[in-house]
C-alpha cells in the first residue's frame, strides 16, 4: 500500500518513480521529516516490482535541494547532531538502493542537496542548475558524503577548491569537472531524464542491481579486489532467467523481455 508523505510527492511513471522533494518554500531544505520520508518511500520503492528506476528532484523552478535546513542546526548539541547522522541515512539509503537512482536536478544544488545528488548513480542538470558545498560559510564541513563521494567525483584539487571556498559553480562547470553526466535547458530537463531512466528501466532489474554493485566497489576497494567481486558478480548473472532471455533475444534477432528473474 502506498504511504502519505508530508515533504515528498511520489509519481509512478511506467517503470520510473519521481520523487519530488516538496518544499519549494524553503528551497527543498532538508529537514529531519524529509531525511526520514525519503528513506521511507526509497523502502518502499525497493520492494515494487513494477519500479526499475528512482529519479528525485526538487518541487518548484529555484531548486533541487538548497542542503541541510539550517534553521534546526541553531541550538542542536553536538550529540544530538550525530545521533541525528547516525540514524537511518538518507544518502545511504540511495548509495545502497539496488535499483538505478538519477538525480534531476532543476535548480539549486547545494550542501546536502549536492550529497543527495552524489549519492544518486546519473545526474542530469538544467543550464540554471548551481552547485555548491557551502557549508564552510557556516562554520561546519560537509557531512553527508561530500567530502567523499564528490572527491572520488571529480577529484581533490576541484572538490578541494568547493569545499574550502564554499562558493556555487554553475551546471556547465558541473559538467565540465564530471560532476553532472548533462545539462540540458529547463524546459528539457524531464525529458532528457525520463529518456534515460526509461531507456535504463526496461533492462534486466538484477542486471542492473548487480552492475551498480559491481561499480560501486570500484571506488571502495583495491583493483585486485575489484575484479575479483566483479568476476563473482558476473557469474551470478549466470544464474538467472534474465541472462537465459538476453542471449536468446540477441541470437532471435528481438527485443529481451526480462523479467526480473
Ligand atoms: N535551510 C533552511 N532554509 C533555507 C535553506 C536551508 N538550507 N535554503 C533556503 N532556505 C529558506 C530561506 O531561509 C528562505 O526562507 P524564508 O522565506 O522563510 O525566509 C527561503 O528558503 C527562500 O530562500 P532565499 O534565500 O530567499 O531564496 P533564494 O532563491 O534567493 O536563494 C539560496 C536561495 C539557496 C541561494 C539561499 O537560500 C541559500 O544560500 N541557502 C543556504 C544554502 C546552504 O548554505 N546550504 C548548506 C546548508 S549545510
Amino acid at each position: 500500500m502506498t504511504q502519505t508523505y508530508e515533504t515528498l510527492l511520489l509519481e509512478k511513471r511506467d517503470r520510473v518513480a519521481i520523487i519530488t522533494i516538496n518544499r519549494p518554500d524553503k528551497r527543498n531544505a532538508l529537514n529531519i521529516q524529509t531525511r526520514q520520508e525519503g528513506a521511507a518511500v526509497l523502502e518502499e520503492l525497493r520492494d515494487d516490482p513494477d519500479v526499475g528506476v528512482v529519479v528525485f528532484t526538487g518541487a518548484g523552478d529555484r531548486a533541487f535541494v538548497a542542503g541541510a535546513d539550517i534553521a534546526e542546526f541553531s541550538g542542536r548539541t553536538s550529540i544530538t547532531q550525530r545521533d541525528v547522522m547516525m540514524g537511518r541515512s538518507l544518502f545511504t539509503a540511495v548509495d545502497s538502493f539496488p535499483k538505478p537512482v538519477i538525480a534531476m536536478i532543476n535548480g539549486f544544488c547545494l550542501g546536502g542537496g549536492c550529497e543527495l545528488a552524489l549519492a544518486c548513480d546519473i545526474r542530469i542538470a538544467s543550464e540554471n542548475a548551481q552547485f555548491g558545498q557551502p557549508e564552510i560559510n557556516l562554520g561546519i564541513i560537509p557531512g553527508g558524503g561530500g567530502t567523499q563521494r564528490l572527491t572520488r567525483l571529480v577529484g581533490e584539487g576541484k572538490a578541494m577548491e568547493m569545499i574550502l571556498t564554499g562558493q556555487f559553480i554553475d551546471a556547465k562547470t558541473a559538467h565540465a569537472i564530471g560532476l553532472v553526466n548533462y545539462v540540458v535547458p529547463a524546459d528539457q530537463l524531464q525529458v532528457k531524464t525520463m529518456e534515460i531512466a526509461q531507456h535504463i528501466s526496461r533492462k534486466s532489474p538484477i542486471a542492473l542491481q548487480l552492475a551498480k554493485e559491481a561499480v560501486k566497489i570500484a571506488s571502495r576497494s583495491n583493483l585486485d579486489e575489484g575484479l575479483r567481486r566483479e568476476v563473482d558478480l558476473f557469474a551470478l548473472c549466470f544464474s538467472t532467467e534474465d541472462k537465459d532471455e538476453g542471449v536468446s533475444a540477441f541470437l532471435e534477432r528481438r527485443d529481451p523481455v526480462f523479467k526480473g528473474r
